[in-house]
């Protein structure tokens, strides 16, 4: 057999066709070369069952009832739980009409019947393998945010500080007109910026007298080393200025680098505000709650004194202080 060479590529593969010898020649092809394969007779049929089943690839037929191959692979593909499925649109018809109509349905590649077989199980092995790489990068994000979760776990005091920061960073961002994809980064972020802590041991993290300057020293690399944890996955592109900047001072007094200005990127300057607002506002081992307003005024000395983006200052006070954010009950739960 000529592709037995290959079949250490395996998954599960929905095959939607309505013709019942379609159905069988598909599912037999597949069976035999490992792969487990499920049958449906329709469109509708094809999106129910991914519903139910984890599915690594689809072949949809074009010309089928209920929802033909088109409507099923814009479906499929407009749903955050399944749009990461490689579709192959298999087709009696080649035309150039028909390409685009896929392409534009979101599918991943075509084939025209009568199917040849060795293009098929090429074509199914190469968008399998492209999927289980996504899968890793995937799993390889969510260990990150796990481990960015721990080590805030860690503190009892920054219970939550994370997901707030993710959020109202984010919302800030939206707020300042931010394109998706940094606001996108903002909300990564958010929950990975002191992943670098890892680094840095419990009795300095949790220390609650002052840190001498040796355990500041440390407790400074925190940006650095996060950056080094996440540079490798290509999708944290954006986020790696955010981890790396967040300590820096407008005046250029922060950490690492000393940068001034606008050389610090808008997304940190951004998470930076949000940061020092959601530090104010709860008890940390060495200070109790600041009030909302206590909050913003010292604050507001800060960028006075050179620190903050006074712009991104004042959106954020008037997000705070029109009270429709929720920054506002949420300080006032923590006993304010
Ligand atoms: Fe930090």
């Amino acid at each position: 057999m000529q592709y037995q060479s290959h079949q250490s590529v395996t998954g599960t593969i929905l095959v939607a066709d309505d013709q019942a010898a379609n159905r069988e020649l598909l599912d037999e092809l597949l069976t035999t070369q490992g792969f487990r394969v499920v049958t449906v007779p329709d469109g509708a049929a094809a999106v129910e069952e991914l519903t139910r089943t984890q599915v690594d690839l689809v072949l949809l037929d074009v010309m089928m009832p209920h929802l033909n191959g088109f409507e099923a692979c814009q479906r499929i593909k407009s749903n955050p739980e399944t749009y990461l499925i490689p579709i192959v649109l298999v087709s009696a018809l080649s035309d150039k009409k028909d390409r685009i109509e896929g392409i534009e349905a979101g599918a991943d590649d075509f084939l025209t019947l009568p199917v040849d077989r060795a293009e098929l199980l090429a074509r199914v092995r190469s968008l399998l393998k492209l999927k289980y790489r996504t899968d890793e990068l995937e799993r390889a994000e969510s260990v990150l945010l796990t481990l960015a979760q721990s080590i805030e776990g860690k503190d009892p005091y920054t219970h939550g500080h994370c997901e707030r920061l993710s959020d109202y960073s984010a919302r800030l961002g939206e707020h300042l007109g931010l394109a998706e994809d940094q606001i996108v980064a903002l909300r990564r972020a958010g929950i990975v910026h002191d992943v670098g802590k890892v680094a840095v041991p419990d009795a300095i993290l949790l220390k609650p007298g002052k840190l001498t300057e040796l355990e500041w020293e440390l407790m400074r690399e925190h940006p650095v080393v996060g950056e080094r944890i996440c540079a490798p996955l290509k999708s944290f592109r954006l986020v790696l200025p955010v981890i790396r900047h967040h300590h820096e001072k407008l005046d250029g007094s922060g950490y690492p680098d000393g940068l001034r200005g606008d050389a610090i990127p808008i997304t940190a300057r951004i998470l930076q505000i949000v940061d020092v607002y959601d530090a104010l506002t709860t008890d940390r081992p060495y200070k109790k709650a600041f009030t909302i307003t206590d909050a913003l005024q010292t604050m507001k000395e800060e960028v006075a004194k050179g620190w903050w983006d006074a712009h991104v200052f004042g959106e954020f006070e008037r997000l705070v202080r029109s009270g429709t954010a929720d920054l506002l009950s949420r300080s006032m739960a923590a006993g304010q």
